[in-house]
């Protein structure tokens, strides 16, 4: 039965792809020009197949699409309508990730898109599954925790914006993997979603102090003012200055970001790991890969 994976070479598909291989899945990939010659080694060797393309294009959508019984959708969820629009109706599940993010309230066209294109997605029948993960982290070049840790080895200080008492709660990705395989084979789900985050909130700080203790590093925090700063970048970003964090950012750092995953508990087996949990699977990871 063939599984098609679009986004597979991004960072959360590469864990997937590694754990679908392990599995023995028949797995289809689309894939993108820029796809380094590594990863197509790592392809063949896991007896992968793709196609090569943009998913903006009709035409590789269907190619891909050609005989498949189950989809996950990693790319981003603005190509998920036209996805389903092209899908044969052999198709028995299409899992979709999508993002918390979506119910951020900081005025963002960066998040109206994911909500607009959640709402093209529930208004199809076909059947479709939604995911929403919070922050993802783990081993490698995570874009979110990854950063921060090497930040801190390397200044043991750094600067936060606010008071760093808003809550997070972010999730390993191997979580997430699991989640996603399980919302491909557990049947009578569909035109469900379904929130993915970690097994228990912590603050910034404490999540600033976790990462610390894990790199033997004991962080001094130095609070920044949120609203002020947030409106200065937002000012010198008009005047076209490029800085490395927005003002949305700045703001969506103060949201209290708690989730209920209890559906996800339910219907997926959905156990994650609290965030010192994570990191230590983290830590066993790359001392395995040593
Ligand atoms: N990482 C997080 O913290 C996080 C949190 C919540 C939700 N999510 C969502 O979870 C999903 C996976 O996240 P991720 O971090 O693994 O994303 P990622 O690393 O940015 O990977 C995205 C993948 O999608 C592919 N892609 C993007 N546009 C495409 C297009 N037009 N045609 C074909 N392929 C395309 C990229 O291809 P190339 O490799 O060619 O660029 C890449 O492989 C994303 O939808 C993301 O929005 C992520």
């Amino acid at each position: 039965m063939m599984m098609l994976v679009t986004g597979g070479m991004g960072y959360v598909g590469q864990f997937l792809l590694r754990e679908l291989a392990q599995q023995k899945r028949s797995v289809r990939c689309v894939i993108r020009s820029s796809t380094t010659n590594e990863k197509l080694r790592q392809l063949e060797q896991w007896g992968m197949e793709w196609v090569e393309g943009d998913l903006l294009d009709r035409g590789v959508r269907r190619r891909a699409l050609e005989g498949v019984r189950t989809v996950v959708h990693l790319a981003h969820i603005r190509y998920g309508a036209a996805l389903l629009v092209d899908m044969p109706s052999e198709v028995e599940r299409v899992v979709l990730m999508s993002s918390l993010w979506r119910f951020s309230r900081v005025p963002s066209a960066a998040v109206d898109e994911v909500v607009e294109s959640e709402h093209a997605i529930e208004g199809s029948d076909k059947p479709w599954v939604l995911l929403r993960p919070s922050m993802i982290y783990g081993p490698g070049n995570d874009r979110n925790i990854s950063r921060l840790r090497t930040h801190l080895r390397r200044w043991r200080w750094i600067p936060i914006f606010g008071s760093g008492y808003a809550v997070h709660q972010p999730v390993y990705v191997e979580d997430v993997v699991g989640a996603t395989i399980a919302a491909v084979d557990q049947s009578d789900i569909e035109h469900r979603s379904y929130a993915l985050a970690g097994g228990k909130e912590l603050t910034y700080r404490d999540l600033l102090h976790a990462l610390g203790d894990s790199i033997g590093v004991s962080p001094l925090i130095v609070p920044l003012p949120a609203r002020s700063l947030a409106y200065i970048i937002g000012v010198l970003r008009e005047w076209g200055v490029r800085l490395p964090v927005d003002s949305e950012q700045i703001m969506r750092l103060q949201e209290n970001k708690r989730y209920d995953i209890a559906d996800a508990r339910r219907d997926l087996g959905f156990n994650p790991s609290c965030f010192r949990e994570g990191l230590q699977r983290l830590a066993d990871w790359e001392s395995d890969d040593l």
